[in-house]
């Protein structure tokens, strides 16, 4: 018997709708891209319960007619391509006729539409059509209404994000589209409460918007790219302030994120702010290798790369001395583009590569021996090398252990022991104002009790949080940047979020571990012998803290045995 079956085509459609419908957010995202597409210069999103419920997109586009209204939720109709080149040749966010049938097969979906002719309004249901008649609007413009979304697929319902999360990854999407597109005006409301209401502006003043807390940054303005970038003193412990486009669309590239962060040379700290726009002539970039559509290929990646990493040099020149920002690898010729810049680019690859590999090798080492099973005795001498590795002896070889991350690990455990135990908090007589944006507060809101229940009270106002306490093993100087990377750290959505209390001592314990000082003597057997009790191997990120040479390896190698 053949184990092999054909699906029916209603699981066929399901399967391929879940590709293009991730969730909320991705409807929102088909919807705005749809709107622009049809040139509206106005758009107005609302969501209910993180779009779980409810998602409306209205806009004053184009419109379409009873015919077109028809098609639009069919699978494959498309207005925007005929031929498969192009593809190769687009200028719209829509290519596959996909979005529209893959929603409706996944909701109830009403869409009203007029295009100046004629107006009507359309209902389905699990994507098939339940009504379609005249319906008089006074404006031009559509609005496409989805409710219940993955009604019908309970699976995928059940995996979608608490309403708070959800909303808050919609208001991230809305606001990519509020920077690449300051010409267009948008109104957002979630659950009643507008969130942005922004009318047609520039780059800058978006910029402003979504990012308030940068004070210093440029416009850079390339052959390929343009944008925003911010001074390296502004900056995140994550990649989040970092928005790339191509075409104005919006990516999550790996390679671009380096790339743009080559281009601070030496004066790089963790990562800076980023807005910028790849426009490249469409014969040189493949749109559709992602199903939605958040990655591209560039068929001469070097020739983009280059002209990012030089653009924002310039732009970053603007803040540092060219002393600290001329690195040795940085191309002395900036204004020509081949050998140079593609050498630089080899070698950055390299270094990337090289990078990976090393932290395999380290894995690798780190799980050969474990160090809570050897009970290790630490012999009298010991050295520190580079202000960084302490050497010393144990019973079966030599150890190197890295300091700084086992300074980590140690504060981690200890802060982490507080806050289960002994929250004890201080209250600031003068409150910490840490302004932020929409979705940055979203979160606070989102986590306020777990927060005040690990020592930080606040209050939520307009455009600001205050900060009324705070626990106390946080330094009154590092509690901005602090709770700035716990909310970061937080909005990243993952499939295992991590525990609140082990963000805040990762947190905390990092601005605590100083380096590059003069380690003491006494200070580094003190926490050997700290790690050696508490049998610790492993940083809080999971990075190794020792190094092992055996004995019977230095007598291989030197061929004594
Ligand atoms: N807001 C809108 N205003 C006017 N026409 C629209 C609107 N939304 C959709 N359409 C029409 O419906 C068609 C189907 O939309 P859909 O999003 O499914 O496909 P697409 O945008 O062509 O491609 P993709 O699947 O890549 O988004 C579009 O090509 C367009 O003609
Ligand atoms: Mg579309």
């Amino acid at each position: 018997m053949a184990l092999i079956k054909k699906l029916p085509p209603s699981v066929v459609s399901k399967i391929a709708a879940g590709e293009v419908v991730a969730g909320p957010y991705s409807v929102v995202k088909e919807l705005i891209e749809n709107s622009i597409d049809a040139k509206s210069t106005s758009i107005e999103i609302e969501i209910i319960s993180g779009g779980k419920s409810y998602i409306k997109v209205k806009d004053n586009g184009i419109g379409m007619s009873k015919e077109d209204l028809i098609l639009s939720i069919e699978e494959h109709s498309t207005s925007k391509i005929e031929n498969f080149e192009d593809i190769y040749n687009l200028h719209s966010y829509g290519f596959r006729g996909e979005a529209l049938s893959s929603i409706a097969k996944v909701s109830r979906i009403v869409i009203i539409s007029n295009n100046g002719e004629e107006s009507n309004k359309l209902e389905a249901i699990g994507g098939k059509i339940k009504s379609i008649e005249p319906y008089p609007t006074n404006e031009k413009g559509t609005i496409i209404e989805v409710y219940d979304l993955f009604f019908n697929v309970p699976a995928r319902r059940k995996f979608l994000k608490s309403p708070q999360t959800e909303k808050r990854l919609v208001t991230e999407f809305v606001e990519k589209f509020i920077l690449a597109n300051p010409e267009t005006g948008f109104i957002f409301k979630s659950d009643n409460e507008v969130i942005y209401n922004v009318k047609p502006s520039t780059l800058i003043e978006r910029f402003n918007l979504i990012f308030p807390e940068v004070k210093e940054f440029t416009e850079i303005n390339g052959k390929f790219v343009h944008g925003i970038i911010s001074s390296p003193n502004y900056y995140r412990k994550n990649r989040t302030g970092q928005i790339f486009y191509v075409q104005k669309r919006f990516v999550q590239d790996k390679m671009l994120y380096y790339i743009f962060e080559s281009g601070y040379g030496e004066a790089l700290n963790n990562h800076p702010y980023g807005v910028l726009f790849i426009d490249v002539p469409p014969r040189l970039v493949d749109v559709n290798v992602h199903p939605q559509k958040l990655e591209v290929k560039f068929s001469d990646p070097n020739l983009i790369y280059s002209d990012i990493i030089r653009s924002v040099r310039e732009g970053v020149k603007k803040f540092v001395s060219k002393e600290i920002f001329i690195s040795e690898k940085t191309p002395k010729q900036t204004n020509t583009l081949p050998n140079q810049n593609q050498k630089f680019i080899k070698e950055s690859f390299q270094e990337y590569r090289t990078s990976e590999k090393f932290d395999n090798k380290v894995k690798q080492y780190s799980s050969l021996f474990d160090i809570a099973k050897k009970n290790i005795e630490l012999k009298e001498d010991i050295l520190i090398l580079k202000k960084r590795y302490v050497l010393f002896e144990g019973e079966d070889g030599i150890y190197i252990m890295d300091f700084h991350a086992a300074h980590e690990r140690v504060l981690y455990e200890d802060i982490l022991k507080k806050l289960n135990e002994t929250m004890e908090t201080i209250d600031l007589i003068v409150p910490i104002q840490v302004k932020v944006g929409k979705s940055l507060k979203e979160i606070v809101k989102e986590k306020f009790e777990e927060l005040e229940s690990n020592g930080f009270k606040i209050d939520i106002l307009e455009n600001e949080i205050k900060i009324l306490s705070i626990p106390s093993f946080i330094k009154l100087s590092d509690v901005e940047d602090i709770f700035r990377e716990i909310i970061d750290e937080l909005r990243i959505p993952s499939q295992n979020p991590k525990n609140l209390k082990h963000i805040i001592a990762d947190k905390a314990c990092k601005a605590a571990v100083k380096t590059g000082y003069d380690i003491k003597y006494e200070e580094a057997k003190g926490l050997i012998e700290e790690v050696l009790k508490r049998g610790l191997t492993t940083c809080p990120h999971g990075r190794p803290l020792f190094l092992k040479i055996s004995f019977k390896e230095l007598d291989s190698y030197f061929e004594r045995t």
